[in-house]
């Protein structure tokens, strides 16, 4: 058998699974003619003796028949749906088990087809029916205010989308939806009118602008003359005054420094596209929306209404003549379809946003701005981030956690362990820098992304840094590990792909074939994220990988020593699926945003 020679493969791209619920589902269709939009579920087996993967649509069926008047009892349906499916020589076998399981089992010639198309192409991308122009908006923090760990969650999840769809070949845009068109403004310019009056011939040395922020508020909320003065400055700058215009840049410009720091930290590329950029759009919107007769009166304030006449309506333009949040994220969305072509549009905020980004939908669909049909568009919500105390993470002392703050305990954290561990007796220093940024910046990031992103989780640096269980530590020593076992050996990438070229590959042991089944569903879950945008399941597939791998390599020798320790005899195919499971293990991190080091 040769790599890449069999007619199933174009079929086959798309995974084991896809395949599988393909012709289960035809098998049904034909079998049940009448059934229609019932689930199919097909699923890899919990056990082995249950097959490799299991149909369990019988039992589904068999209910909705008995609804219908129709006895036909599970065994029977099962043995009904077998009778239809067209078998090829991607199923070997089909049981069907009480109570009216399918237990299958998958051929093994075809999975090592794919572990050797892996080694000789590289990880491939499931085909794409369509490239997508998507944006994804995500990180998104307020200039001059806190970037909390709210921001912190969503540029975690948001950068790992966009590697994700970047991955599968869509056209991605990272785009920073920074909050810099707000009332707070008003203040801030006032405040450093009066600071810094040559603010516009000196720079004002503004270090620290949460402080500068809280100095204003204070004024703001206390001194009513200030307060006029504010309101007349965000009148000035939305319209575009230069003087304040030059105020409002420098004022971002710290900022925008600030944030530049932790996407660097965290390898977070991403173009800032704030509220302000889409100030002309706007203008041009409102006048729009106004003359087609969407815009309603409300106590001074222009709203609108989406589909759902009950629902909360969007504050389009204040009393005051200002825009609102609404407003800039009616015109980005406008601006995003029509200037960009986004097809698919995702917003990454915490969980609380979600009714806002329904309104922006129904407004933007009744403005005829939007077509489902033609654009899809998805708030990928998430909980908060609590402390270990179970209540809002915050300080001993009460106050938010600074994002800088919160990186460096990371990594002090990780050089703590890395010593512990007595590393630093073996590794450079380059070796022991890079190691302890990856295990730092790693855990913050694989703790989140392994939990179901609805859920609230808890921050704990102790959990997270734990080199047990599934953390990015496990992973990032077992990745390591099986590295080095291909080094050591001193195989090079010539002589697996001989081997992979010659399909030579015996499976002797049970470890090895599970290692081998385990890896062949990459493509299976790498569509399963897409679809949900919930990348706990490929952390849950990364971990199952390196927990196999470690399974298969109790047992099944892979390199055989004398006494002395020289390598007497090195088992090439295991060698070869040691560097199968090393790259599916480095994508998955990859696509985590999660930086391998070779040594740790
Ligand atoms: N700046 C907002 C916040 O901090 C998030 C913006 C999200 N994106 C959007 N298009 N509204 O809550």
């Amino acid at each position: 058998m040769h790599a890449g020679k069999l007619n199933d493969e174009t079929r086959m791209k798309k995974g084991i699974l896809h395949h599988l619920s393909t012709i289960f589902e035809q098998a049904v269709a034909l079998a049940f003619p009448d059934i229609v939009d019932i689930l199919v579920p097909v699923a890899p087996s919990s056990r082995p003796q249950f097959g490799d993967y299991q149909c369990n649509a019988a039992m589904p069926i068999s209910n909705a028949l008995k609804n219908r008047g129709i006895k036909i009892d599970p065994m029977n349906v099962a043995s009904k749906i077998l009778e239809y499916l067209k078998t090829d020589n991607v199923v070997e076998k089909v049981d069907v088990v009480a109570p009216g399981f399918l237990n299958i089992w998958v051929s093994k010639a075809i999975c090592k087809e794919r572990i050797f198309d892996l080694i000789l192409n590289g990880i491939q991308p499931p085909p794409l029916d369509k490239v997508k122009t998507v944006v994804v908006d995500f990180s998104s923090p307020n200039i001059a205010k806190e970037m909390h760990v709210g921001h912190l969650r969503s540029t975690i999840i948001g950068d790992s989308i966009c590697r994700l769809l970047e991955f599968m070949g869509h056209d991605v845009l990272r785009i920073n939806h920074v909050g810099d068109w707000g009332t707070q403004f008003g203040m801030l310019i006032a405040h450093l009118k009066e600071k810094f009056p040559d603010y516009l011939t000196k720079s004002p040395p503004i270090h620290d602008l949460q402080s500068f922020y809280k100095e204003s508020k204070s004024r703001f909320d206390s001194d009513s003359d200030f307060k006029s003065k504010a309101y007349a400055c965000v009148i000035k700058l939305q319209n575009l005054d230069p003087e304040y215009m030059k105020a409002w840049n420098l004022i971002c410009d710290v900022s925008r420094k600030e944030f530049q720091k932790i996407y660097n930290r965290l390898d977070i590329v991403i173009e800032e596209r704030g509220e302000s950029f889409y100030q002309r759009h706007m203008v041009e919107l409102v006048r729009d929306l106004e003359t087609r007769g969407f815009l309603e009166y409300d106590e001074g304030r222009k709203v609108m209404f989406g589909l759902e006449a009950d629902a909360i309506p969007l504050t389009i333009v204040k009393s005051d003549g200002g825009f609102t949040y609404d407003t800039s994220d009616l015109a980005a969305i406008q601006y995003r379809i029509q200037q960009d072509h986004a097809t698919w549009i995702i917003y990454v905020t915490d969980a609380g946003q979600a009714t806002h980004f329904k309104v922006i939908q129904s407004c933007a669909e009744k403005a005829g701005i939007l077509n489902r049909s033609l654009v899809k568009v998805v708030h990928v919500g998430f909980g908060v981030v609590l402390g270990e105390d179970k209540k809002k993470f915050k300080t001993r002392s009460g106050e938010t956690v600074k994002l800088q703050h919160l990186l460096d305990e990371g990594l002090r954290r990780a050089e703590e362990k890395l010593k512990e561990k007595n590393r630093h007796t073996v590794l450079t220093q380059e070796e022991l820098d890079s190691a302890k940024e990856a295990i730092a910046y790693g855990c913050i990031k694989y703790a989140d992304l392994s939990h179901n992103r609805i859920n609230d989780y808890v921050f704990s640096f102790d959990a997270m840094l734990e080199d047990k269980g599934n953390t990015a530590v496990y992973l990032l020593y077992a990745y390591t590990r099986i590295r080095s076992i291909v080094r050591n050996a001193g195989i090079d990438i010539k002589q697996l792909n001989k081997v992979a070229e010659c399909g030579d590959l015996t499976i002797s042991h049970d470890r090895e074939w599970k290692l081998i089944k385990v890896l062949v569903r990459f493509t299976d879950t790498i569509l399963k994220v897409v679809e949900s945008l919930s990348l706990h399941h490929l952390c849950e597939y990364v971990y199952e990988i390196a927990t196999t791998f470690s399974e298969f390599y109790d047992v099944c020798y892979c390199i055989e020593k004398n006494e002395a320790g020289e390598i007497v005899k090195i088992d090439m195919g295991r060698m070869l699926l040691c560097e199968a499971t090393a790259r599916t293990i480095e994508k998955c991190l990859n696509i985590l945003g999660i930086r391998t080091v070779t040594r740790m």
